[in-house]
Formats: structure tokens, C-alpha cells, sequence
């Protein structure tokens, strides 16, 4: 099947280099390093190409895009493209200067992350000593310029018990939008989901938290909320379905359907060095791979909301069932969701040790835990 829409955002991992070490990070274990980023104007000739193409928003993000020193140069080229351009960062690296330089260049939004609303927790889940008061600093930068702020709160079994406050910083923080999302397990968080699944019990009570902030802070703050799906009863649909909205390009300029899409066997991805980016986006095997409906398997081929959900996640299909054309085991009429529920109390009561993102030779990355056909199987 073939696309028949453009996408509407892209997302642009401009680097894979970050100061912060999170054990959640989406980026593959496999990290791209520095010789391999595509240059500025390379990324210019791609922002020209997306708008073309009919993407109305770009999201700048990493690793840590600040990192990269033309950072401005490509915020430039992108609205000068007519693209809404959002940074994503942590912004332990953002100073008064760098900030108004970037506002001037052209940015239109910046998305924030926060580990934690306690200091001491929120730098060692960011494996990074005095990055949270980096980053207070850093949104009064943000806000003196008048450039609008979400807070980005990836949450946990470390941190949720401590949402009440990260509701109430990101307040302090002259935040109008704060995105508390569940923990994604797949690439560096699969490996720590034994040290970041949260309870059942964390879960509700996060819930009741989120419900209870949206009408009391009603016209204040904005509360987007990304529930875990382990524990619910359907899946979301991903990246609003495979090759529909959204795309993806890696810092060396390998093209994806998802952000987490290198963690499916069997794709290869095709770079905008080789290929234009409307090819791609059409015509390249991996967007096809997942899209529409004609991949599916049972329960999902028969469903009636098979094109509400598309199957959930192939990313997360692929890390749980070890197949990506499986129904999202997150989904309850997965035969698999039972062993899904198991698995995540089991992880929830397990006391396991970070094993933070680092920049690591093949032979060293770590290990995963088996897929649960597997775990059935053994
Ligand atoms: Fe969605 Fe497939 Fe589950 Fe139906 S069976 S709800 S299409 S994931
Ligand atoms: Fe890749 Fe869901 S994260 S499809």
C-alpha cells in the first residue's frame, strides 16, 4: 500500500551525543557517533524537502540537539522552509545567550524533559550531577525570552510517586503544557524494564492525579497524559499507525517510520544521502512494511478497530512477541496478554540496578530480556 497522505511532523534526531545517560532513552543501543551526522547543509537541502513534501511541524531533537554547535543554522533554514519548528531538550546546556540566539533564528517552541521534580532522584535517574538545577535555569531562560514551554515528564516506578510535585514545578516553571508519558519499553528502556515498571497501584494513582490537576488547573496548564498500556485494555495507535503522520531521520540520515523502528529485525532503512525524501516517504519497503491494514495478522485482520489502533505498536509487538506483525500484546485479545500482565508485576516487584545509555562497541550493548513467545517457549 502505497502513502496517501503526507506526513504532518517529522522528527529530526539530529544527534545521538547527550550529557544526560537516561535508562529510558529511545535511542537505539546502538548510538550513531558524531562522524556520521549529517552536516547543516545537508539537513537544510531535508528541511526544504519535508516542507515540500507537506510536513508542517519539526521537532529538533537527539541525543541532545543542543549539543550541535549549527543548531541555529538549522532552526533558520527550517522556518525559512515555512516549518513550525519545535526543540526537544534537556536543557541542561541552554544559557541566556544561546536561548535568545536560537528565539531569533526562528524557534517557535521548546519542549523541555524533567527526570523528577526532587533534585537528588531527578540526577541519578538522569545519570547527571547538577543537571536539574541546569534545567530550572534553563526554563527561566526559555520564559525571559517568551518562547513557550512544555515540560516533558517521563514517568516511572522512580519517579511516579512524586507526580503532585512534577505537576506543581512544571506550574513554577511557567510551563503551558506538561506531557506526563508512561515509560515506552522498547531500545534502552526495555533493558531497565525490571528498575522502571511501575505498580498497578502507582498507575491509578497516577491517573486520579493527572484527572484531579486537568480541572483544577483548567485554562493554567495543559495536561497531555500517555497512559503505559502494559496495563490497559487496548493498545494506542502508534505514531497514529506505521507511515501515516509521522517520519523519522537518525542523525546520519537513515529514514524511519518511528523513532524506535531500528529496533525491528529486518528493516533497512533508506538515508536521504541516497534517496529523495517524497521516495522515501511513498515508496521506501520499510514505511510499507506496517502500512495500512493488509500485514495483519489475527486478531487484529477481523477487528473492528483495526483502523482505530492499527495493532498498537510494532516496536512493541517486536520486543514482546518477537514478532513485529504481531498484535501489540498490550492489547487484550492478544493471546499473549495474560503473560504481558505477569511479566510487568513481576518487573514492578523486581529491585533492579540502572543500566544507563552509553555510547558502547556492538559486543558490549546490553542485553534485552527475551521476547515472552520465547519465554513460553523455553
Ligand atoms: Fe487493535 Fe488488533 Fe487489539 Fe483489535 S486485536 S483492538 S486491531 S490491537
Ligand atoms: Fe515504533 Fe510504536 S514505537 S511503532
Amino acid at each position: 500500500m502505497t502513502a496517501s497522505n503526507p506526513p504532518i511532523g517529522l522528527l529530526a534526531e539530529i544527534t545521538h551525543r547527550c550529557p544526560l545517560r537516561c535508562p529510558y532513552c529511545s535511542n537505539p543501543l546502538e548510538l550513531t557517533r558524531a562522524e556520521a551526522e549529517l552536516d547543516a547543509a545537508a539537513w537544510a537541502r531535508v528541511l526544504e524537502d519535508a516542507a515540500g513534501l507537506g510536513v508542517l511541524q519539526l521537532h529538533l531533537s537527539g541525543g541532545e540537539p543542543t549539543l550541535r554547535p549549527d543548531l541555529e543554522e538549522l532552526v533558520a533554514a527550517a522556518r525559512g522552509a515555512g516549518l513550525y519548528v519545535n526543540l526537544i531538550t534537556a536543557g541542561v546546556l541552554l544559557d541566556g545567550p544561546r536561548v535568545r540566539r536560537l528565539k531569533a533564528a526562528g524557534l517557535d517552541h521548546v519542549q523541555l524533559s524533567l527526570q523528577d521534580s526532587d533534585v537528588d532522584s531527578a540526577d541519578r535517574i538522569g545519570g547527571f550531577k547538577g543537571g536539574h538545577a541546569k534545567k530550572l535555569a534553563a526554563a527561566r531562560h526559555l520564559r525571559e525570552a517568551g518562547l513557550p514551554i512544555t515540560i516533558n515528564a517521563v514517568v516511572h516506578r522512580q519517579n511516579l510517586d512524586r507526580i503532585e510535585r512534577t505537576v506543581a514545578l512544571a506550574l513554577d516553571l511557567g510551563a503551558h503544557r506538561l506531557e506526563v508519558a508512561h515509560t515506552q519499553y522498547y531500545g534502552w528502556a526495555f533493558a531497565n524494564r525490571a528498575a522502571l515498571m511501575p505498580t498497578p497501584e502507582q498507575v491509578d494513582h497516577a491517573r486520579r492525579v493527572v484527572d484531579r490537576a486537568r480541572a483544577d488547573l483548567r485554562g493554567r496548564l495543559v495536561i497531555d497524559y500517555v497512559a503505559p498500556d502494559y496495563y490497559a485494555k487496548y493498545p494506542k495507535p502508534c505514531m497514529g499507525g506505521w507511515g501515516r503522520q509521522v517520519l523519522t531521520i537518525g542523525p546520519d540520515g537513515r529514514t524511519m517510520p518511528c523513532h524506535a523502528a531500528h529496533t525491528i529485525k529486518g528493516l533497512a532503512f533508506d538515508s536521504v544521502k541516497d534517496r529523495p525524501l517524497r521516495w522515501i516517504w511513498q515508496n521506501s519497503p520499510a514505511f510499507e512494511a506496517f502500512r495500512g491494514t493488509d500485514w495483519m495478522q489475527e486478531p487484529c485482520r477481523s477487528c473492528p478497530r483495526k483502523e482505530i489502533d492499527f495493532g498498537g505498536c510494532r516496536c512493541q509487538a517486536m520486543a514482546l512477541a518477537g514478532d513485529a506483525r504481531a498484535t501489540d500484546p498490550a492489547c487484550s485479545l492478544s493471546p499473549l496478554h495474560a503473560r504481558l500482565h505477569a511479566l510487568a508485576r513481576e518487573d514492578a516487584a523486581t529491585d533492579a540496578p540502572f543500566t544507563y545509555r552509553r555510547m558502547l562497541p556492538k559486543d558490549r550493548l546490553p542485553e534485552a530480556p527475551p521476547a515472552l513467545r520465547a519465554v513460553e517457549d523455553a
